[in-house]
This record gives structure tokens, sequence and C-alpha cells, in this order.
């Protein structure tokens, strides 16, 4: 571990993946795709399309879309990894279908829970013959962990959802594999270190940084809206504890959401915080405050991979320490997209190839 006297001034690392990404579809992959392959190997991409991703054939059609936009960017290496979008019918033959396909998981999105959930499972039990083959044939069930229930406070969503619904859950299908999407609080990271079982959580660099303080300061900031919430500064901390602590049940997933800045900036703003431009720079800024720089490879580059029993990437990344300022706005498709941390400055910058 460095003193303050003495930081590091470069990171390297084993290339990390991102357990979990929007990347949307049509013109917007230009812009959002070259930013996670430019520091990713592997990206584990978001069913959540307007219609949403339900069938292994339509799941390959868009990691061809994907493929070819990162392709266009010269990034010809970066690998979309495909999940399903679980429905009230999605059939069990469709998941020896997509095991067959290599697609990587099956997406949980209660109905309402979120951005394009409204296809979502409106009853769990409607799922159970789905996710008896998916326990069988070990295809992962990657959740949205929030209930919707407008008489549940929206700060308690997730942990309300640990009780209700995963739990019992994992209680009727004790060998599936669970991750606990983009964790938000400390009940979360507190039962999945201690629960039986395959059970993991992605965490997000924003939720690692940020407490709820972040979305009212100064006035409402709606680029720093998004599902789950952020919460308190002690469910931060208990975040932050998770990722360092070198537990292999925690990994990345930036949950990277992009929206166009109008629909942000919004009445009725949409939830999701675009941090793809300069993901690993906020991870790195988010475990150097935490002096614990030396377990972000860990974190970034084998825990992901170890759980979906995937090779771990060979070749590696470098952080720099540079102070640099990612632009306030990329163009997005007809319109622009603002990015967390735009036009502030960071304190670690990718290293581009040699
Ligand atoms: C995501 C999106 O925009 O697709 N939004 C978000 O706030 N996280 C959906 C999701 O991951 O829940
Ligand atoms: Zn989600
Ligand atoms: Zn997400």
């Amino acid at each position: 571990m460095s003193t303050p006297h003495n930081p590091p001034q470069t990171l390297t690392i084993i290339r990390p993946d991102d357990w979990h990404l929007h990347v949307r579809d049509g013109a917007a992959l230009h812009t959002v795709v070259p930013h996670t392959a430019a520091q990713f190997a592997r990206a584990l991409i978001m069913p959540n399309l307007k219609p949403p991703v339900t069938s292994t054939a339509q799941a390959l059609s868009y990691r061809e879309r994907i493929r070819a936009a990162a392709v266009a960017a010269g990034y010809s290496a970066f690998e979309p990894l495909m999940t399903l979008y679980l429905t009230d019918h999605l059939r069990p033959d469709e998941i020896l279908r997509a095991k067959e396909a290599g697609l990587v998981g099956v997406k949980l999105y209660p109905a309402g829970a979120t951005t394009n959930s409204d296809a979502g499972v409106t009853d769990m039990r409607k799922t159970y013959a789905t996710l008896e083959v998916m326990q069988r044939v070990g295809m992962p069930l990657l959740v949205h962990g929030e209930v919707t229930s407008p008489d549940i406070d929206l700060f308690d969503r997730e942990a309300v959802f640990i009780d209700t619904q995963l739990i019992p859950l994992r209680r009727d299908f004790p060998a599936l594999k669970v991750v606990f999407e983009h964790i938000t609080t400390r009940e979360a990271a507190q039962y999945v270190q201690s629960a039986q079982g395959a059970i993991a959580a992605s965490i997000t660099a924003h939720h690692l940084l940020y407490n709820r303080n972040a979305i009212f300061t100064g006035g409402m900031r709606p680029h720093y809206y998004c599902l789950p919430v952020l919460k308190r500064e002690i469910h931060r901390q208990a975040l932050v504890d998770a990722a360092t602590g070198g537990s292999p049940r925690f990994f990345l997933g930036t949950d990277s959401a992009p929206h166009a800045t109008h629909l942000k900036e919004h009445a009725s703003g949409c939830a999701g915080c675009y941090t793809a431009h300069a993901a690993m720079e906020l991870y790195a800024s988010a475990f150097e405050a935490a002096n614990a720089l030396d377990k972000l490879e860990a974190f970034a580059s084998f825990h992901g991979p170890d759980f979906y029993a995937l090779p771990r990437n060979t070749d590696q990344i470098t952080l720099r320490r540079e102070s640099w300022t990612p632009p306030e706005s990329y163009a997005f498709s007809e319109t622009s997209l603002k990015p967390l941390a735009g036009g502030e400055v960071l304190h670690w910058r990718m290293a581009l190839p040699l």
C-alpha cells in the first residue's frame, strides 16, 4: 500500500471487463461502444432495449451490431457478452438455445422497476419453469434488486427486495447462480458477503464515489439520478468496504446507462448515469480514496470472470496519474450525452496503447 508521500504514478493491471453495461442500439452505439472497448476486453450487455431482447436470435444480431461499432472504431478484439430479458413468458426452451449459443445470463427486471422494464416480471412464480432450467444448465440470473410497490419508500426498495424476493427465490432455487446487480446498500453488501451458495454482486463507480447528497447539491442534478438511487454515506462506505475487501463475490459493473441530455434534464428525467467514457479512471479514484489501489485489479479483472467461469484476460492496461478533464458532452445519435464528471478534473487516466 502506498504512503501519501510516495503515491504510485502508474498502475498496470490485467485488462478489466465490465459486468453490467447499457449500450443502447443504432447510431448511439458509435458513441458509447468505443468508450467501453478502449478500456475493457469484454462487457456484459444489458437487454433492456425497446423492445427488449427476449430471444437468442435477437441477442446474437444485437451482438453483431455492437461488434460492428467496435470494429469501426478500431477495437476488433472487444467482446460483447450477451443476456436475455426475463419476462413472464420467456420459455424454458429459449434458455437451452441461449446456453448453446453462448449467452451468459438472463436479466430479471421487476416490472416497472427501472428504465425499459415495462415488459419485466410481474410475479416470480410465472418464471419458475424457466428458472428451473437455468438452474439446471448453469445459466446465471442477473437481478435488478428493487421492489416496485409504491408504498415502499424509494430508498428502501433494495433492502426490502432482499427479504421479500431474493431470499425466498434462492430458497426455491439453491443452486441457481445469482448476480445482485449494481448494489447500493449496506444490507445488500452484507447479504452477498454472508449468503450461502453461488451469489455475487456488481458495484458501480458512481455508487462508490457519491452519496445521495450529489443529487441535490446546489440544485437538482439529474445526471446523478440513477436506479437504484444513490443512498446515504453509510451505504457508500459499506460498498467501498465490499469492493476493496478482496472478497471474490464483488466485481466491477459500471451500469453505464446513456440517456440523451434533454431526457435527463426533463420534468421526469430518465434514470441512468453515463460513466463509460472514464470508467477505470473513476474506479481508480474511488479505490485510491480508500487507500486500496492494490485491490483494484482483482475487483476489476479477476472476480467477474471467475464467477462467470470464463477465462481471465491476459493483456494489461496502464493507468497514469495525470490530471485531465473529460468533455462536458458527447454527440449521441442526433442529440447529446452528458457524462458523469464531465468538465471536472480527474487524477487518473488510461494510457493509450503504444
Ligand atoms: C438503467 C438504464 O438506463 O437502462 N438505468 C439506471 O438508472 N441504472 C437501467 C438499470 O440498470 O436499472
Ligand atoms: Zn438495473
Ligand atoms: Zn443497468
